[in-house]
C-alpha cells in the first residue's frame, strides 16, 4: 500500500476525460490513500458526485460556501488536511485559474490555501493546450512547483489528433506513488534509445519494424519519477517526451549510435529499448527506384551494436538490454547478457500478441545469479516495476564500487 495514510484531494474539472477521474480514484484508495474529491461546476456535467462518492467513500465537495460542509470541515482545513492535491483532468480554464491565482471556486481555492505542491493532469483539445495562452500559463505553474503529469498524445474525443489527451489513470498513480516515495535514482544520470530506426531504401522507402517507443517512454517516464536526469534518444515515433527530458530524434541506427556514444559519457545508466535495425541497404538509391524486373534483389550490411559498444567503451555504465523473443526466450536473453557484457536484460515473448504497440507487456528480468517476472501489466505500472528493480541492484552495485 505506497499509499498509505496519504491524504489526497482530487480534483476534477470539467471536461471529457472526466469519466477516467472514476478509476483514477478507484486506484488511489486501492493504493491505500484517503481520498477527497472536490469538482468543479463544469465537471458535473460529465459524471455525477454520486460516482465519485461511492468509490472514495466520503461526499464529494463542490460548492465554495457550503453551510453543510463548512460546519464540518471548512475549506481552509481541508486545504490544510491534504498532504497533496492532484487536478485531474486539468482542464484549459482551470489551469488559466490557478495561473492567475483566482479563488473563485472550491478547487481554485482550495490550491491557494494549501502549502503543499499541486499535480495536475492537463486534459483539453489540441489547439487549446498548444495555444499561446494555455502555455504561457502551464509555464507559470510549472516555475511555481505545479508538477505536471502528460498531457498525452492521440486521438481525441473531438476528433482531433495531437497531444491534450489525459493520461492514463495509472500513470497518474505512478507519478503520484512517486512524489511520496523514496527517489531511488535521485542525482543520476540516465540515457535511454527507444522506437524503432529506419534504414533508408532510396528517397521514399525504408526498411523499420513495429517497435512503437511505449515502453521507452514509459521507461523515462519511471526514471523522472524516481529522480534520475534523463536523455533520450528516440527513432521515430510521434509520442511526446516525459515533462524534463532531453530528447535527440533519430532516424537510422548509424545516427543512434553517433549520439549515444556522444551522451553516454559521464551518464551513470544506460537502457537499450531501441529495436535498432540489424541491418541497413548497402546502397542508398539516389533516385526513387522504379518498378521494372520481377525480382530485384536487395544487399544488406550489418548496423553496428549500440548496446555492445556501449557497454564495451563505457565499463563503469550500468547497462540494460532489452529482449524480444519468439522462443527459448531465457536461453537467448541470457546468451544476450554475457555476449553484449550487460548488468542486467529485460526479455519480452512477441509471439503472442505481446510487446509491440500495445499498452501492455510482461518482462522476464535477468542479471547475472538471477531473475525476476514482472506480470502482465500496463507499460507505465512495468516501467516503474523495472526502474525499482534496476535502482536495486544499480545502488547495490554502486555501493560495491565506492567501497572498493
Ligand atoms: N541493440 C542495439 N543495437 C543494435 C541491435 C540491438 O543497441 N544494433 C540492443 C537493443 O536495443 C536491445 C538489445 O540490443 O536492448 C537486444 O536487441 P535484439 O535485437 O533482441 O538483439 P540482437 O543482438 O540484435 O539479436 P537478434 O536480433 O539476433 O535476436
Amino acid at each position: 500500500m505506497p499509499l498509505r495514510n496519504k491524504k489526497i484531494i482530487l480534483g476534477i474539472s470539467g471536461g471529457i476525460a472526466a469519466y477516467k477521474a472514476a478509476e483514477l480514484t478507484r486506484l488511489l484508495v486501492k493504493a491505500g490513500a484517503d481520498v477527497r474529491v472536490v469538482m468543479t461546476a463544469a465537471a458535473e456535467a460529465f459524471i455525477t458526485p454520486m460516482t465519485l462518492q461511492a468509490l472514495s467513500g466520503h461526499e464529494v465537495r463542490g460548492a465554495l460556501f457550503d453551510p453543510a460542509h463548512e460546519a464540518a470541515m471548512g475549506h481552509i482545513e481541508l486545504a490544510r488536511w491534504a498532504d497533496l492535491i492532484v487536478i485531474a483532468p486539468a482542464s484549459a480554464n482551470t489551469l488559466a485559474r490557478l495561473a492567475q491565482g483566482l479563488a473563485d471556486d472550491l478547487l481554485s481555492t482550495l490550491c491557494l490555501a494549501n502549502p503543499n505542491p499541486v499535480m495536475a493532469a492537463p486534459a483539453m483539445n489540441q489547439q487549446m493546450w498548444t495555444h499561446p495562452a494555455t502555455q504561457r500559463n502551464m509555464s507559470l505553474l510549472t516555475q511555481r512547483g505545479v508538477q505536471l503529469i502528460g498531457p498525452a498524445s492521440g486521438e481525441q474525443a473531438c476528433g482531433d489528433t495531437g497531444p491534450g489527451r489525459m493520461e492514463e489513470p495509472a500513470t497518474i498513480l505512478a507519478a503520484v506513488t512517486a512524489h511520496f516515495g523514496e527517489q531511488q535514482l535521485a542525482g543520476r544520470k540516465l540515457l535511454l534509445t527507444l522506437g524503432p530506426t529506419r534504414e533508408p531504401l532510396d528517397p521514399v522507402r525504408f526498411l523499420s519494424n513495429r517497435s512503437s517507443g511505449k515502453m521507452g517512454m514509459a521507461l523515462a517516464r519511471a526514471a523522472v519519477n524516481a529522480g534520475a536526469d534523463v536523455t533520450i534518444v528516440a527513432g521515430p515515433t510521434a509520442l511526446p517526451e516525459p515533462q524534463g527530458v532531453k530528447r535527440i530524434n533519430v532516424e537510422t541506427a548509424a545516427q543512434m549510435h553517433h549520439h549515444v556514444m556522444q551522451e553516454a559519457a559521464g551518464k551513470d545508466i544506460f537502457i537499450a529499448t531501441a529495436a535498432v535495425s540489424d541491418y541497413r541497404a548497402a546502397d542508398i538509391s539516389a533516385q526513387k527506384i522504379k518498378k521494372s524486373a520481377e525480382q530485384i534483389e536487395l544487399t544488406l550490411v550489418k548496423n553496428p551494436d549500440i548496446l555492445a559498444d556501449v557497454s564495451a567503451s563505457f565499463p563503469q555504465l550500468f547497462c540494460v538490454g532489452f529482449a524480444a523473443e519468439t522462443q527459448d526466450l531465457e536461453k537467448h536473453a541470457r546468451d544476450k547478457l554475457t555476449n553484449k557484457r550487460l548488468d542486467m536484460i529485460a526479455a519480452n515473448p512477441v509471439n503472442d500478441g505481446l510487446g509491440f504497440d500495445r499498452d501492455d507487456n510482461s518482462l522476464e528480468v535477468f542479471w547475472p545469479g538471477g531473475q525476476q517476472s514482472l506480470p502482465v501489466s500496463s507499460k507505465q505500472q512495468l516501467a516503474a516495476a523495472l526502474i525499482e528493480l534496476l535502482a536495486n541492484h544499480y545502488n547495490k552495485d554502486h555501493k560495491r564500487h565506492a567501497s572498493d
